[in-house]
């Protein structure tokens, strides 16, 4: 089945035409195309994403990107164009519903909504390289908007079992790297300067030793802020490097216990987070240690893109479970 995915729940317009094979049980994906316009250095001055901004520029670029991407052929080949529709900024996912229904209105096409969550999920199926996840698993998003972690029986059947309480993983790097005065987004520049620096300051790993599931990256931050006021000599990479430490160490830890409550098979990783070579060592090095299956998608699949929505629309396609086409900003996983 070929999908033409669109993704715009933030910042990132993103389109990808991707062929789709397989059961629920080992479905398989082969991106034949893909493209993501990023709005980073529009919002970096701002220090974070500003929504009307960015629906300006998904408007600018939808069509742009569509055209570059798409052929005539590739339309003709089409079974299926989907489209996410939550979680995220409303009017950006807005202009991505708007176009996915112009173009299937205007082609004759199906089109399905998807949720952006369970795209970070499934984007652990795409060009695996170490075979599929094995169930039961524990999924970990670690995102810009989310921390979530999940139990999942098998590829369709999951329960929440925590999520953060205040602040997301990836809103907590963005914040301390404002606070350092490095660029939008934070993470990459915190993950660059931990590697110059040491683990040497002792930040809270909030909710470490709480027995739920839940995370919590606010008094983190706040001991960061605490620090930056409380000291004139700074090394910015110690910093980072201590930060970084800290935030995994209770993402580790949580995920472990989990896996071993729930006799888990496999750990799955996914969401920006995700593409912390750091944090991707460390989860491969300790989850192998438990002897688990480790999996976080591509490099490239970790961040906002399409290639992931259109594997979340396939298995929702072979599951007949349709979402509303409708910007639901809140929507849950
Ligand atoms: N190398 C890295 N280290 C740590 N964080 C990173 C890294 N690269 C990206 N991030 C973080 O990933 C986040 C972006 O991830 P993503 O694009 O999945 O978020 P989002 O789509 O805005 O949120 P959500 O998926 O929850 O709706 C940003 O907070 C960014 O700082
Ligand atoms: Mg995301």
């Amino acid at each position: 089945m070929r999908i033409l995915a669109i993704e715009t729940s933030c910042d990132e317009t993103a389109i990808a035409l991707t062929e789709a094979e397989g059961g629920l049980n080992s479905p398989r994906f082969k991106i034949l195309k893909s493209a993501v316009a990023s709005q980073i250095k529009i919002h970096r001055p701002f220090g974070g994403v500003v929504p009307s901004l960015a629906k300006r520029e998904h408007q600018k670029n939808l069509p742009l990107i569509f055209k570059k991407v798409i052929s005539e052929k590739d339309i003709s080949s089409l079974d299926l164009i989907a489209v996410t529709v939550g979680p995220g900024l409303e009017p950006a996912l807005w202009q991505g519903i708007s176009f996915a229904k112009e173009i299937s209105k205007a082609y004759g096409k199906p089109l399905l909504g998807v949720n952006h969550l369970e795209g970070h999920i499934y984007s652990n199926w795409i060009n695996p390289s170490v075979g599929l996840p094995k169930f039961p698993a524990i999924s970990l998003i670690v995102s810009g908007g989310h921390t979530i972690l999940s139990f999942m029986k098998d590829i369709k059947t999951w329960k929440i079992l925590g999520s953060t309480r205040d602040d997301a993983v990836g809103e907590a790097f963005d914040k301390v790297a404002r606070m350092l005065k490095l660029p939008y987004p934070g993470g990459p520049e915190i993950e660059r300067a931990a590697k110059k620096g040491k683990n040497i300051i002792d930040f809270p790993s909030p909710m470490l030793h709480s027995s739920d599931f839940d995370f919590s990256f606010s008094g983190l931050k706040t001991a960061v802020l605490y620090y930056l006021r409380d000291n004139k000599k700074i090394n910015k990479n110690d910093i980072c490097a201590s930060f970084q430490s800290a935030a995994f160490e209770v993402l580790i830890k949580k995920t472990l216990r989990a896996a071993k409550t729930y006799k888990a098979k496999s750990v799955l990783l996914s969401g920006g987070v995700a593409s912390s070579l750091a944090l991707r060592a460390f989860f491969k090095k300790e989850v192998k240690k438990n002897d688990l299956n480790f999996f976080a998608p591509g490099l490239k699949l970790n961040t906002d893109n399409a290639a992931m929505i259109s594997a979340a629309a396939y298995i929702n396609f072979l599951r007949k479970k349709k979402k509303p086409l409708k910007a639901d900003g809140n929507m849950e996983i």
